[in-house]
C-alpha cells in the first residue's frame, strides 16, 4: 500500500479511530492535515511525523471551517487528494433525555460537517481523482436502543456516501468504514454514568463474535486500502463493515 505525494485531510485525528487513521496514512507516505478541536494533541503528531503533518485547530461544525481546513491543507501541500471524515460526536441516553439540542449537535457534526467539507474539497478532488471515506459506525445498520440519534446520524452518513458515490463518479470515489467496537475515549463521553457504560461495553463485547473490540490501527489500515487509487480504484459506495463480525 502506497498513499506517497497524496495529500490527505483526517478530522478528529488526535485520538482514538482518527488517532490510527493518521498514523497510517502517514506510514502509507502521504502529507496530512490533521483536524481537531485541541491544538495540543494534534501537535504530537506533527512532533512525531515532522513536516509531513499540517496542524488545523477547527470545530469541523463551525461556520466556514470547511473552506478553512481545505485552504490550510492546499496552502501547505499544494493539494488535496483524500479526505477522511472521521470526527464525530456520541452521546447516548434514552429518548425521553433527548432533546433537539442533542439532535442537533449530533448531526451538526456527525452528517453536516462531512458534507460540507466534501462539499468545499471537491474541486481540489476532481482535479487530482481523488477520494472520500466517511467513518460511520455499525450503529447506522444496527437498531441501537439508548443511542437513536446517533445511529440516526450514521444511517446519514451511509445514505450520503452512497448517493455521492454516484453522483461523483467517475471523478471521486466515495466509501465508508462501518467500525464495531473499538476502545477510544468517546467511551468516556457519551454521558452514560461508569454502570451503564460498563454494562454497554459488556453487551458489545458478548455480541462480537472475535470475542474482543478492535484497535484503531485496525481501520486505519482498511481507510489506507479504500484511498488507494491502484488497490482501490474500481471501489466506490462500499460500506465496509470492520467490526469483528458484530453485523455478521
Ligand atoms: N469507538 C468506537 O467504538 C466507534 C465505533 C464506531 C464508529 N466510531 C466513530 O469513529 C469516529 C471516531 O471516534 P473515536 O471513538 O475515535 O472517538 P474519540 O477518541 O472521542 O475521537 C474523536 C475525535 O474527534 C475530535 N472531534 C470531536 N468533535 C469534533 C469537532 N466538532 N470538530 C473537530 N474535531 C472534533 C476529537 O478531538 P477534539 O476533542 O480535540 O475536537 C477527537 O480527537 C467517530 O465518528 C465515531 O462515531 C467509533
Amino acid at each position: 500500500m502506497t498513499l506517497a505525494g497524496k495529500s490527505v485531510v483526517i478530522t478528529g485525528a488526535a485520538t482514538g479511530i482518527g488517532r490510527g487513521i493518521a498514523e497510517s496514512v502517514l506510514k502509507a507516505g502521504a502529507d496530512v492535515t490533521v483536524v481537531g478541536r485541541r491544538e495540543e494533541p494534534l501537535r504530537e503528531l506533527a512532533d512525531l511525523y515532522g513536516p509531513s503533518v499540517a496542524v488545523v485547530a477547527e470545530d469541523v461544525s463551525a461556520p466556514g471551517a470547511a473552506e478553512r481546513i481545505v485552504a490550510a491543507a492546499t496552502g501547505r501541500f499544494g493539494r488535496l487528494d483524500a479526505v477522511v471524515n472521521n470526527a464525530g460526536l456520541a452521546r447516548f441516553g434514552p429518548i425521553e433525555e433527548s432533546g433537539p439540542e442533542l439532535f442537533d449537535a449530533m448531526f451538526a457534526v456527525n452528517v453536516r460537517a462531512p458534507a460540507e467539507l466534501i462539499r468545499c474539497a471537491l474541486p481540489q478532488l476532481r482535479a487530482h481523482g481523488g477520494s472520500v471515506v466517511n467513518i460511520s459506525s455499525v450503529g447506522a445498520v444496527l437498531s441501537m436502543p439508548g443511542r437513536a440519534f446517533y445511529g440516526a446520524t450514521k444511517a446519514a452518513v451511509n445514505s450520503l456516501t452512497r448517493s455521492l458515490a454516484r453522483e461523483l463518479a467517475p471523478d471521486v470515489r466515495v466509501n465508508a468504514v462501518l467500525p464495531g467496537p473499538v476502545d477510544t475515549p468517546m467511551w468516556n463521553e457519551t454521558g452514560l454514568d461508569a454502570a451503564d457504560t460498563g454494562k454497554l461495553r459488556a453487551g458489545l463485547l458478548s455480541s462480537t463474535p472475535m470475542g474482543r473490540f478492535g484497535e484503531a490501527g485496525e481501520i486505519g489500515r482498511w481507510v489506507c486500502l479504500l484511498l488507494d487509487t491502484e488497490l482501490s480504484g474500481w471501489v466506490t459506495g462500499a460500506l465496509v463493515p470492520v467490526d469483528g463480525g458484530r453485523t455478521a
